[in-house]
């Protein structure tokens, strides 16, 4: 008789749930999903609401503090953030230690991971006024090192932060501005990144978020956490889906390939997946799916320009919403679906796109950070595992294997 606890080296109340799709890894009061019904609240706020009303700063201050912010205090808010924009000088050269062709992903995991070396008077995470001050300069210098990384694989030189401007409109400057030249940040534009930035500013235990906690519960310092997520959400089946998804449909091209296309997707012998679909939570239209794709044509609108891919993508989410595989399945398209075309109309290369997702996810993950050091019960995270392996033996001499 073989005592099957003892098998798995386990005793006690074991669940066994790969993909953690039945566990809730912690107690959270910043973000509420209801999946199926499609429903998205910051501290309690749709959405919908956010992106059309507030600014990303304002959602930023909501995630941090539990409210949303008097005009005074987001003016002194910004004024933080604005002021921790600039990056030490010496951070700067770490990026020509990167091939110019590098994935930017894989610099923003080196050069945040890096940022605790130049910023070790805030990594003391007992210390409240500590925590404050990493979760600012993270989310003040995402935008600067985001922007550094493409202005490195385009060679042309860094823009320096101008504090005179938005958050996101100083964002798109350093981005696309160059020093010898006045760069005007059209306001639609501003107006649409920063929904973008709201859209994605936190999804309560995502992979990337639970990674952050995970690396911040044994006491890693928040610079080395908010690498990890970066980390995690490069992969295509959670960030690195809205480059996925418009490749996809640069791969599918026109209209009249869709068919195949979904045929793929439904084969199951065939690892291809309609990118941008599906969700492990909701089982309903992503309420960030509707508003991105609004915000495609008022970008457009803006730009005056339009991409044959919006179509592309259009007609895809009518021919599979009709199909019984992805009715029954219940899958619909998701943030990542819409973003690339809007991202791309801008003029950002499909490669800046995650890192675009890991800027705006930055307050997400310092305020999950944040709540989980604060919790007086916090532990270790520590998951067991169901040991498959051979039981014991006794070690063989290599002349008798
Ligand atoms: N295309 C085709 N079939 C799909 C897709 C898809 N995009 N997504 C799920 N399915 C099918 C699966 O094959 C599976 O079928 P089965 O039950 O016959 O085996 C079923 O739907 C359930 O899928 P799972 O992978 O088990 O669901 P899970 O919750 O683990 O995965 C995920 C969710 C990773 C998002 C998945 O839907 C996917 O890979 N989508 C494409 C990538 C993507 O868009 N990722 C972005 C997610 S949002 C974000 O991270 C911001």
């Amino acid at each position: 008789v073989v005592d099957i606890r003892k098998l798995y080296g386990q005793t006690g109340l074991f669940t066994f749930d790969p993909g953690f799709t039945s566990t809730a890894s912690c107690e959270s009061a910043l973000t509420y999903i209801d999946g199926d019904e499609g429903v998205l609240l910051h501290r309690g706020y749709p959405i919908g609401q956010l992106a059309e009303h507030s600014s990303f700063m304002e959602v930023c201050y909501l995630l941090l503090n539990g409210e949303l912010p008097g005009a005074d205090e987001l003016t002194k808010f910004s004024t933080t953030i604005s002021r921790h924009t600039m990056l030490h000088e010496q951070l700067n050269s770490f990026y020509s230690g990167f091939r110019r062709d590098a994935h930017p992903m894989a610099i923003m995991c080196g050069v945040v991971g890096a940022l605790s070396a130049f910023y070790h008077d805030s990594t003391d995470i007992s210390d409240p006024n500590h925590r404050k001050i990493s979760s600012h300069r993270l989310i003040a210098k995402m935008p600067t090192i985001a922007a550094a990384a493409y202005k490195y694989s385009v060679g042309q030189p860094f823009m320096y932060p101008d504090n005179t401007l938005s958050y996101t409109g100083n964002f798109l400057r350093m981005t696309f501005g160059v020093p010898a030249e006045e760069y005007e940040v059209i306001p639609a534009v501003e107006k649409a990144m920063d929904r973008i930035f709201i859209l994605h500013a936190d999804h309560e235990q995502n992979a990337s978020t639970s990674t952050v906690r995970l690396a911040g519960s044994s006491g890693a310092n928040p610079f080395a956490c908010i690498a990890a997520g970066i980390a995690c959400l490069w992969g295509p089946a959670h960030g690195g889906a809205n480059e996925a998804a418009l490749n996809m449909l640069k791969e599918i091209g026109t209209p009249d390939k869709i068919p195949h296309y979904i045929e793929r997707a439904k084969d199951k012998n065939d690892p291809f997946r309609l990118m941008g679909f599906g969700h492990r939570v909701y089982k309903n239209y992503d309420p960030r799916a509707t508003v991105m794709q609004k915000t495609v044509r008022e970008v457009f609108d803006a730009l005056k320009v339009t991409d044959p891919l919006f179509e592309t993508a259009l007609r895809l989410e009518e021919i599979a919403l009709s199909d019984p595989y992805f009715v029954e399945k219940k899958l619909f398209p998701n943030v990542d679906f819409y973003s690339g075309i809007i991202l791309s109309a801008i003029g950002f290369p499909t490669t800046m796109f995650t890192v675009l997702f890991a800027l705006a996810r930055t307050v997400g993950w310092v305020a999950q950070w944040n709540e989980m050091i604060s919790d007086p019960g916090q532990k270790i995270g520590r998951p067991r595992q169901l040991y498959t392996g051979p039981t014991q033996r006794d070690y063989v001499p290599i002349e008798q294997r």
